[in-house]
């Protein structure tokens, strides 16, 4: 078993603890944003190609780690590698995002099988380096997406804004859109475990679409399959650390920490404060949620969101995030002022 970073601040939060000034991460926190990040990526021919240089994806692992002291690294690679593990051709266009192909549901198709995790090796091996120089109060965290994002992109073979296609295929062939979930969670749980097995401390499941989807959609195909990843994942990784992040779920946050024993849960910046207070973190450690159009604004709005932020959640188990990725516009200088904010906070 890999050694892991057991006085990591974000362990003890996920384990029930209150820590002050807050732990602090951002998601996509490894990015275009940073001239560091656009240096390395210049270096491999596509986006993928860097997924897969395990020396190079370390290094885009380790760079917000290095300039900003952040309390955790979040492994560097994607979501849609776990379709390209299934047997998908997935590349990504500069300035147009992924595209998959061919799409599930096109004709003559067959549903994908079992997840070939030799494919992905390079990811195990960018875990081990991490590891190896990675200080042990730093987490590391491993992550993939969960069932119905994953999805979203398998059929429609690229972003959507609403994520129609996705949505029609389940309305129209509920039983062939179950068995590509059955297929997701399997391939979910096999590779969150291989991440484990190489010196991940927690796990992030990113339900990106979760808020496109109406309440009984949102049982099925976000609440139904996450909680099988997690009761799959725990018998086979007892101690397995689990943050779940159901982006858009508003009021449906709490069924989804109610149904799911998740450790801990993210919340997106478009969720009621003072409900997430007494409904959700009543109930589980939560991680969140500024604005990350607040971060690109800076000034006076980004200290009054941070104050807003700490003022909700600060005083129970919490980890200071943004409410979903940052963005690539984003100043270096105003990550420095939101950190130098949180990192004051006391009370
Ligand atoms: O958080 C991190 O720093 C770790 C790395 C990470 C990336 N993508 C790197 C990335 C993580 C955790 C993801 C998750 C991811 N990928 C999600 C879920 C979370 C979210 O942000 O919604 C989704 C939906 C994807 C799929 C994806 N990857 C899209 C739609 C795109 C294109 C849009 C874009 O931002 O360019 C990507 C590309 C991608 N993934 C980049 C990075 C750094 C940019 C590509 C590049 O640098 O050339």
């Amino acid at each position: 078993m890999a050694v892991t970073s057991r006085d990591a601040a974000i362990l003890k939060v996920l384990s029930g603890g209150t820590c002050r000034p807050p732990p602090v991460w951002l998601m996509r926190q490894a990015g275009r944003y940073l001239p560091e990040y656009r240096e390395l990526r210049a270096r491999a021919a596509s986006f993928l190609d860097l997924c897969f240089a395990p020396k190079l994806a370390a290094e885009a692992t380790l760079q917000p780690v290095r300039r900003f002291e952040m309390d955790a690294a979040i492994l560097f690679s994607d979501i849609l590698v776990v379709p390209h593990a299934l047997g998908q051709t997935v590349v990504f266009e500069t300035g147009e995002g992924p595209r998959l192909s061919p799409t599930i549901g096109s004709v003559g198709l067959s549903m994908p099988g079992k997840i070939d995790l030799s494919v992905l090796a390079p990811v195990f091996e960018t875990i081990a380096i991490v590891r190896a120089s990675l200080p042990s109060h730093v987490a590391l965290l491993g992550f993939c997406g969960a069932p119905w994002t994953v999805a979203t992109y398998m059929v429609a073979g690229h972003g959507t804004s609403d994520q129609a296609p996705a949505r029609l295929f389940a309305y129209r062939q509920p039983v062939a859109f179950q068995e590509l979930i059955d297929v997701l969670v399997q391939a979910s749980i096999d590779y969150l475990e291989a991440q484990l097995g190489a010196g991940v401390d927690a796990v992030q499941l990113f339900d990106t679409w979760a808020g496109v989807l109406g309440p009984a959609e949102f049982e099925r195909w976000c609440i139904e399959p996450t909680a099988r990843i997690v009761a799959g994942l725990r018998k086979r990784v007892a101690r397995a650390k689990i943050i779940g992040f159901p982006r858009g779920a508003g009021v449906l946050a709490r069924r989804y920490v109610e149904n799911i024993p998740v450790d801990a849960i993210g919340l997106d910046w478009m969720i009621d404060r003072d409900f997430a207070r007494d409904e959700i973190q009543s109930l589980r450690p939560v991680q969140g949620n500024l604005d990350p159009i607040a971060l690109v604004a800076g000034g006076a709005a980004l200290d009054r969101e941070v104050d807003a932020v700490l003022e909700a959640f600060a005083g129970k188990p919490f980890i200071f995030n943004l409410g979903h990725g940052i963005l690539p516009e984003t100043p270096i200088a105003h990550v420095e002022q939101m950190l130098g904010r949180v990192r004051k906070f006391r009370s």
